[in-house]
């Protein structure tokens, strides 16, 4: 049985495994296989991406160069844009983006692309697993009948699952290998030896009964972090009318030892999840004639929100007796969360866009993104690149505003506290000393 092949080669660590999509997602679990002793081969498109792995030089935040090139150089990862090479691999993974269309429905092409290339190639004795998150039905609606096309049959010939990412970029506590994995085949043996393959890089595997369930619990976290995003976004908004201090409501809130899970508000959702994967739940759901409202209500409620803080902005400056037009904004942190390089999404584009919209001169200040493109979402600007300007005790006097979108860290906000004239923290990112002790007007979501 070809269960039993693969699942020898996989307790023997004698499997070569392949990884298709080297990003976020992709770079860290093929080091990881690496790590512990595997040999993994990483598949991209880009060939830049490829022969920086190759030199041992990582692009992504969460792996480090040090030990990726401790990989390479033991030959246990090399990365190519030679999909011939997938032929050599036992399991083949497949990381790739899903992004949604302008239409904001899913947009699978990705996959597809990299499920050609394994079509191509597909032989007796591999296993296939989908990482990408996408909706329920993706793995054995669309890849099996592709994958069975060229005569080969699943479970005789070859196995194939979906297993869920859940990395969370920049998170210091979570990595790949502490992060339980959800796992779930088209089949049992699929299953298995899906199972056996993470159980060698993470701690716990959690098995599930298809891969629809594995996919659609995916997209129950995810939107269930959109939905109570949402929710904590429109308490801030009523608070800011009700004159209460939201930050201190969710604080005392929290304080309940039970029945209670404190999500807190923000400039807008960003990132390549929870902004996107809620609408491949919500178009699956409409496939079969099904409204899935609180998706569409958690996505009114969080898109408005940088319109929200543009408004704080505006109001902000007015009890100034100044008009956003012509005022110099500051705006500090573009990334989407704190810490990361990353800007997919971001609310601060958008944030940028409106304030540019209304006659505002926006420069804006990140340590890790040195600068942004705004593409046709984005309207302001004739689209040209910002640069990240640095934060000088001249930059932070001449603004009018500083606007707080993205907590990072490494920030002195202090000296933001200091020498601002009007500040709007859009995270809470200032204490209360730091408040108490700043003669700037600060206004807080
Ligand atoms: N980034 C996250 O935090 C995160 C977390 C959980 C799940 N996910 C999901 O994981 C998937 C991948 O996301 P990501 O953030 O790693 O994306 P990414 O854009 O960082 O990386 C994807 C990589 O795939 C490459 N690629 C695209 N098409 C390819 C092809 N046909 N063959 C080979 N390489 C190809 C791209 O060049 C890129 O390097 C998505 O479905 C995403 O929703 C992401």
């Amino acid at each position: 049985m070809v269960k039993e092949e693969i699942k020898r080669l996989v307790e023997a660590k004698g499997a070569r495994v392949g990884v298709i999509g080297l990003g976020y997602v992709g770079l860290p679990l093929a080091v990881e296989f690496a790590r512990k002793g595997l040999r993994a081969v990483g598949f991209e498109v880009d060939a830049r991406k490829a022969e920086l792995i190759n030199q041992g030089e990582s692009y992504i935040g969460d792996v480090h160069s040090a030990a990726l090139a401790e990989v390479v150089k033991a030959e246990r990862l090399h990365a190519t844009t030679d999909f011939d090479e997938l032929s050599s691999c036992d399991a083949i993974i497949i990381c790739v983006p899903t992004p949604l269309r302008k239409t904001k429905e899913p947009d699978i092409s990705y996959i597809l692309a990299a499920a050609e290339q394994i079509q191509k190639r597909l032989r007796r004795g591999q296993l296939v697993i989908l990482e990408s998150t996408t909706y329920p039905g993706t793995t054995d609606e669309v890849l099996l009948p592709m994958f069975e096309e060229g005569g080969l049959k699943l479970d005789e010939d070859f196995l194939l699952a979906f297993s869920p990412e859940r990395v969370d970029p920049g998170n210091p506590q979570f990595h790949t290998d502490n992060i339980p994995k959800v796992v779930g085949g088209c089949t049992d043996d699929s299953t298995e030896v899906a199972a056996a393959l993470y159980g060698l890089i993470v701690k716990e595997v959690h098995a599930v009964s298809s891969a629809r369930v594995a996919e659609a619990a995916k997209l129950l976290e995810n939107t269930f972090r959109a939905v109570n995003i949402g929710m904590a976004n429109e308490m801030a908004r009523l608070c800011y009318h009700l004159g209460i201090d939201t930050w201190e409501v969710i604080r005392a809130a929290a304080t309940k030892p039970f029945g209670f899970m404190a999500f807190y508000p923000g400039p807008g959702i960003g990132g390549h999840c929870i902004p996107l994967d809620p609408h491949y739940l919500s178009w699956k759901a409409r496939q079969h004639g099904f409204d899935s409202r609180f998706i569409g209500l958690a996505e009114e409620v969080n898109s408005r929100m940088p319109e929200h803080v543009a408004t704080l902005v505006t109001d902000a400056l007015n009890d100034e007796q100044k008009s956003l037009k012509g005022s110099r904004v500051l705006i500090l942190g573009v990334a989407y969360k704190k810490d990361i390089d990353d800007v997919r999404e971001s609310p601060a584009l958008s944030i940028i866009d409106r304030l540019r919209a209304k006659g505002a001169e926006v420069v804006y200040h990140d340590p890790f993104v040195a600068e942004v493109r705004f593409d046709d979402a984005h309207t302001q600007g004739s689209g040209e690149p910002l640069h990240s300007t640095e934060l000088t005790d001249e930059e932070l006097s001449a603004a009018d505003c500083a606007v707080i979108v993205t907590d990072h860290s490494g920030l002195d906000y202090d000296r933001v506290c200091r020498l601002s004239k009007v500040i709007v923290d859009t995270r809470n990112a200032l204490s209360r000393d730091q408040r108490k002790a700043s003669c700037a007007k600060i206004v807080r979501l």
